[in-house]
């Protein structure tokens, strides 16, 4: 009898996921049995000679982990698109493979994109709070008036798998002209980053967090923004700089802002974006649709029984 693998599960998962792994009758697997993310010290002596590590991004893969795996580790699962919480130049080097899952929450997290710039724009979550406060007075000609989407022009930053979902949903809403700028460059609306963001109306960052989109949406950039511009971001929150973030919006530099991401995750409660009524956030809940969680789970375990097997994988990270 063959022995089993050890796999290593930093968090619960969908079942959707765990079912593939104890089907598979490959491995053994463990699980760090909780919603809540894994203390380290825990994660260093639970990937003690595992084969595979499935985990999220809240855990940072580094060389101390990867040490503390040791020499059996052949692969890192991660359940997220995003891989800047891996230090793939040290997974590399040691010629561990990564499985990603791309592709199957784009849509979600379109849709929820499309869901916080409208909630922003138009002032939901001001609405809502007004109505339940006692401040709903009356229909007032002045109140609560934000901004719409109908002939204006949207610039993303970063047209990815999710970036260029996001502008496809908004298209249909009348918008006029659709901007985006990239790291490289593509045909036809491709335009600078100064441009884009001193032309468009609503920004929407939807690049991946490198060491060259860390802190990109700073002073600068919101100093180029119109006055009348929304601001969303649904990438990682290390793309922006949340000082300048503040100043802008407080200073009526630029209209609103609305966050799916910070940093840190959870923003601490109190924070001083959390006191602004025009910066709406959200807890990091893009690709959050039942459905959605299932397929990453799925997709992330196979991506790790690939990984175990030497064979190819669904979604392999190129490193
Ligand atoms: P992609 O790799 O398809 O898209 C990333 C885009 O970022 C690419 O188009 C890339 O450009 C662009 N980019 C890289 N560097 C720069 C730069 N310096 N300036 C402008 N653009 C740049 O990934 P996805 O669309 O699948 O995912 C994007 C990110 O969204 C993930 O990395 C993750 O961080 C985040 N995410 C957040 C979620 C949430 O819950 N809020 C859910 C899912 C993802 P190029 O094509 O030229 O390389
Ligand atoms: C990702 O996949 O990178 C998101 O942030 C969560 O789905």
């Amino acid at each position: 009898v063959s022995q089993l693998l050890k796999v290593f599960v930093t968090r619960r998962i969908p079942q959707e996921g765990m079912r593939v792994l104890n089907q598979s009758g490959l491995c053994k697997v463990s699980l760090w049995d909780s919603d809540e993310p894994i203390p380290r010290t825990d994660l260093l002596q639970g990937v003690s000679g595992a084969h595979g590590i499935l985990c999220l991004l809240s855990d940072r893969i580094d060389a101390e982990v990867i040490n503390a795996a040791g020499p059996n580790l052949k692969v890192i699962s991660t359940l997220s698109v995003g891989f800047d919480h891996l230090a793939v130049g040290e997974i590399k080097k040691r010629g561990v493979r990564v499985g990603y899952t791309p592709d199957v929450l784009t849509d979600a997290t379109a849709e929820l994109t499309v869901a916080l710039l409208l909630a922003t724009a138009r002032r939901i979550p001001e609405g809502v709070e007004e109505v339940k406060n006692g401040g709903w007075s009356s229909w007032k000609p002045l109140w609560l008036c934000g901004y719409g989407l109908s002939g204006s022009t949207v610039g993303v930053i970063g047209l990815g798998r999710i970036g260029l979902a996001i502008a496809r949903r908004l298209k249909p809403f009348g918008v006029k002209r659709l901007l985006y700028s990239g790291r490289t460059s593509k045909p036809q609306m491709g335009t600078s980053l100064d441009r884009l963001v001193s032309e468009s109306d609503f920004v929407v960052v939807s690049c991946s967090l490198t060491p060259e989109t860390q802190g990109l949406c700073d002073k600068a950039l919101f100093s180029k923004m119109k006055k009348t511009a929304v601001f969303v971001n649904t990438s990682r929150g290390a793309v922006v700089n949340q000082e300048d973030l503040h100043e802008a919006l407080s200073s009526g530099r630029i209209a609103a802002a609305g966050l799916d991401v910070t940093t840190p995750e959870p923003l601490p409660t109190d924070h001083p974006l959390l006191k602004l009524k025009n910066c709406v956030i959200l807890p990091h809940i893009g690709s959050a649709t039942y459905s959605t969680r299932g397929i990453m789970a799925e997709l992330c375990a196979n991506n790790l029984l690939a990984g175990l097997t030497g064979s190819a994988m669904p979604s392999e990270l190129a490193l």
